[in-house]
């Protein structure tokens, strides 16, 4: 034989200095959960690890974040009140703009960015307003979603990250956002959104089941490929700043090709059942839950997400830290 390929994997040294793809913390981005009141921190049954904080207990945990190197934190919120209009989704008085102040106040370099979508506000759970015949209004939506962007921007956030999937809220978000003096506040649009089964922790975390009907008539098929490139393509002509796949694991051959395709930044976002499944796997001891998140991470990045959303982002920093 002439060619070893085993001649360079001998040793640690060798394996490392070769190593095509490596995590960071940088690249991390930690999603949380902020609810009313003082001092709360109540576990997400769910999502064993993840709470839903008031803003209090929510900063102290943005400073714990940030100290094992995550820069960033995306914020949802979950509302006292739902009611048809969402009207708590776009206030300016709201639980996500207190919480964005809270987290600016105190750590002003750490990049806020806040979900932008009303289905944890609306009192049906769909993701946006609903005409008299039950149907998605998309183009009354839009509007929402912008004033929602804007009360955001208000607050002092730095990225507004839009998961309605409605046509057009990347150009409407743009405008409002440009119209009320927000040039520089951003959009990571969630531009390719799969109706997935995969957010049912989440749904749980935030109450945000549709109360009838599915997601399918604005969340993409899973089938489909050629739809993530239309949805990509659009969003960079509406204005958006980075790009975003969701989920992650079952995706990655979408994260490599929208990377091939396009020039923004990447942004996997490693959801909730794909968090859950590995905690419960690990609490039976079936799985070492360290080396499957660290190698699932991993795999994220290496398909071409420059950024990744997950709930591992405290515990996968801390693991590279000390490496
Ligand atoms: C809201 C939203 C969802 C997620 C992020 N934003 C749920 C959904 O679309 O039903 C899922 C996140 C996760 O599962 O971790 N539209």
């Amino acid at each position: 034989m002439i060619i070893r390929p085993r001649r360079l994997r001998q040793s640690a040294g060798l394996r490392s200095m070769l190593q095509e793809t490596r995590l960071a913390p940088q690249n991390f981005i930690s999603p949380l959960f902020v609810v009313s009141g003082k001092g709360v921190k109540d576990p997400i049954a769910a999502m064993p690890g993840q709470y839903h904080f008031s803003v209090d207990t929510l900063v102290k945990e943005a400073a714990e974040i940030k100290k094992t190197g995550v820069l960033s934190v995306l914020l949802f919120g979950i509302p006292d009140r739902k009611d048809e209009k969402a009207s708590r989704a776009y206030a300016d008085d709201g639980i996500v703009p207190q919480a964005v102040k809270a987290i600016k106040d105190k750590m002003p370099e750490m990049t806020v960015i806040t979900d932008v979508c009303l289905c944890a506000y609306t009192d049906h759970g769909h993701c946006g307003v609903t005409t008299p015949d039950g149907k998605i209004d998309n183009d009354a939506t839009l509007e929402l979603l912008a004033r929602q962007a804007v009360s955001h921007a208000k607050a002092g956030t730095d990225f507004t990250a839009p998961s309605d999937m409605m046509d057009g809220r990347v150009a409407a978000i743009r405008e409002a956002l440009n119209q009320h003096h927000f040039p520089d506040v951003g959009i990571i649009s969630y531009a390719v959104k799969y109706a997935s089964a995969f957010y049912g922790p989440f749904r749980e975390a935030t109450d945000c089941a549709p109360q009838f009907g599915d997601r399918k008539t604005y969340q993409m098929d899973p089938a489909n490929t050629r739809e993530a490139l239309k949805e990509t393509l659009l969003d960079i002509e509406e204005g958006a700043d980075m790009i975003m796949v969701k989920p992650a694991l079952a995706y990655l051959d979408i994260i490599s090709l929208v990377r091939a395709e396009c020039l923004l930044p990447i942004v996997a976002y490693n959801v909730s059942g794909e968090y859950s499944m590995v905690k419960a796997a690990a609490e039976k001891g079936w799985i070492d839950e360290s080396k499957v998140m660290m190698e699932m991470l991993l795999a994220i990045k290496r398909a071409g997400a420059d950024l990744i959303i997950t709930y591992f982002a405290k515990e996968a920093a801390a693991i590279l830290r000390n490496e």
